[in-house]
This record gives C-alpha cells, structure tokens and sequence, in this order.
C-alpha cells in the first residue's frame, strides 16, 4: 500500500458528516402524548438516541413528568403540581386531550421514565422547578441503574445545574436558555460563558433560533463548552445546526428527522 494511502482514507471520511445525535422531545411526542411511557416508548422504537423529559417534585416529595407547573393543558382539569401529591396527578388522564386512543394513560414518575432507557441509550431529565428537587433526583437516578454517562441533567434554572454539578460532577449537565426577540442575541456569548462557568456547566442548550451563527458556536466550543439545540422537526434545519457544530438536535419527530436526514440534500 503507498504510504499516502491512510491519509487519503481519513482525508475522505471526514468528508462524510456527523451521524445525527438525536434526542426525542418529551419523547415521540408528535405521534404520542408528550412525557408519557408510550411517547417515551415509542420514541425508542423511532431509533432515538437519547429521550428528553420535564420534571417537578410532588407536594409528597416524588417526582412526576410533566411539561407545565399544572395539569390543565394535558388533563383538561386545573391542579398545581408542586402542591398536589403524586397520586392525585397520577389519578388524571394525561393521553386523552391527545387523541381519544390514548385515553387512561397517565403522567409517570422519574423512575418509570428511566426505566424505559435501553442500555447504551441517554436520558435527558428536565427539572422544571427548583434545586428543592435535586436530592430527590439525585436518589432516583442512582436506584435507576442507568450509568453516569447515560444521564444528562438539563433545565433553564441555573442554580439547580450548579446543584447536580456540586452532588454529582459525573453526570453531564447543561444550562438552557432563550433568547430575547431584539439584536445582538441575548444571552450573548459573554453571558453565557459567564452562567457556564460560574455553575460548572458542561454546555449550554438554546432554542434553534436563526439568529445564532457559526461564530456563536465556535466560541463556545473553543472554551471548551457543548453546545446542544431543541426544538426542529425538519431536516434543512438540523442540518445547519449540525454544521454549526450542536451535538444534539431536539426533535418531536425522532423516526421521522432520521429518515430524513437520510435523504438527498436539497
Ligand atoms: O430540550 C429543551 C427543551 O425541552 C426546553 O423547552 O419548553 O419544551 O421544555 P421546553
Ligand atoms: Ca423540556
């Protein structure tokens, strides 16, 4: 074989991009009721790489998947999360605002959401409230029996990522934000960079908003932090954040984006 072989061989398979890391908003939830177990199930059968789900701590100190801090929007009846107990939730119908089909399925627990996560699979947990439910979390992961590096810790509530970070340093954890409507992007990256350190962050998740740019990324990355995106259901707008540089694509739609990320591109 000439020795410029093997150059010329890596030279090409760096001209193939990235395989898509894709993780299944509040599971598959565009064919399923969002962070219920068939949504979180189905999104396995969908080839998935990873599953997200919302998070909160029961007024009885459990830990309950669901999106808002009530349950109008997913049981048509208004109770509070945080001051009602977990049985008085999980007695609601949380599938039927969905599709009638899906009628008597009803919110899980942080511990039936991770038992459905295959080995080699990740989990990202959203907390949704604050640090008051970490040492809860923290009990739940650790009986689950999933490995450190399966769990990432995601929420917009920076005190609680600094709380995982300081009980928990193996698990990945990353600060979201949004951005506000005007120009520059705020939170820049100056202010980002800020948040990430000062709460030990390994990266920062952001909406796929237009408006960021390559440069945006770069920075980031070059300070050595991840950048991740939520939420896109279509294929040209993954592919620019993949090329951008994000290291996981958000998506209602895992079965979906995959296939069509397959595809041709335009
Ligand atoms: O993955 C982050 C994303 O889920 C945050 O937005 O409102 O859908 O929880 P939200
Ligand atoms: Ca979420």
């Amino acid at each position: 074989m000439s020795p410029a072989l093997p150059a010329l061989v890596v030279f090409v398979g760096s001209l193939h991009a990235a395989e898509p890391f894709l993780v299944a908003h509040r599971g598959a939830s565009h064919d399923a009721p969002e962070n219920t177990l068939p949504a979180f199930e189905l999104a396995w059968k969908q080839g998935a790489d990873a599953i997200e789900g919302d998070f909160h701590l029961t007024a009885d100190g459990r830990i309950v998947c669901i999106h808002d801090f009530d349950t109008a929007r997913v049981a048509g009846r208004k109770m509070i999360v945080k001051d009602s107990t977990l049985a008085e939730l999980q007695a609601l119908d949380a599938g039927a605002w969905f599709k009638p089909a899906w009628k008597g399925t009803r919110m899980p627990t942080l511990r039936e959401v991770a038992a459905t996560v295959p080995a080699g699979k990740k989990f990202y947990v959203e907390v949704k409230c604050g640090p008051e439910i970490v040492p809860a979390m923290l009990d739940d992961l650790a009986a689950s029996g999933l490995d450190d590096e399966q769990i990432v810790v995601i929420s917009f509530n920076a005190p609680v990522i600094q709380a995982v970070k300081e009980r928990k340093p193996q698990y990945k954890a990353c600060w979201l934000s949004s951005f506000g409507k005007g120009t520059p992007l705020d939170p820049g990256t100056g202010k980002v960079l800020a948040t990430v350190r000062a709460i030990q962050a390994d990266g920062f998740s952001s909406k796929a908003d237009p408006r960021l740019d390559a440069a945006f990324v770069k920075t980031l990355r070059d300070a050595g932090i991840e950048y991740h995106c939520w939420t896109v259901d279509d294929a040209a707008t993954a592919r620019r954040f993949m090329e951008l540089g994000a290291l996981s694509i958000t998506t209602n739609r895992p079965g979906f984006l995959r296939n069509a990320l397959a595809g041709p591109t335009p």
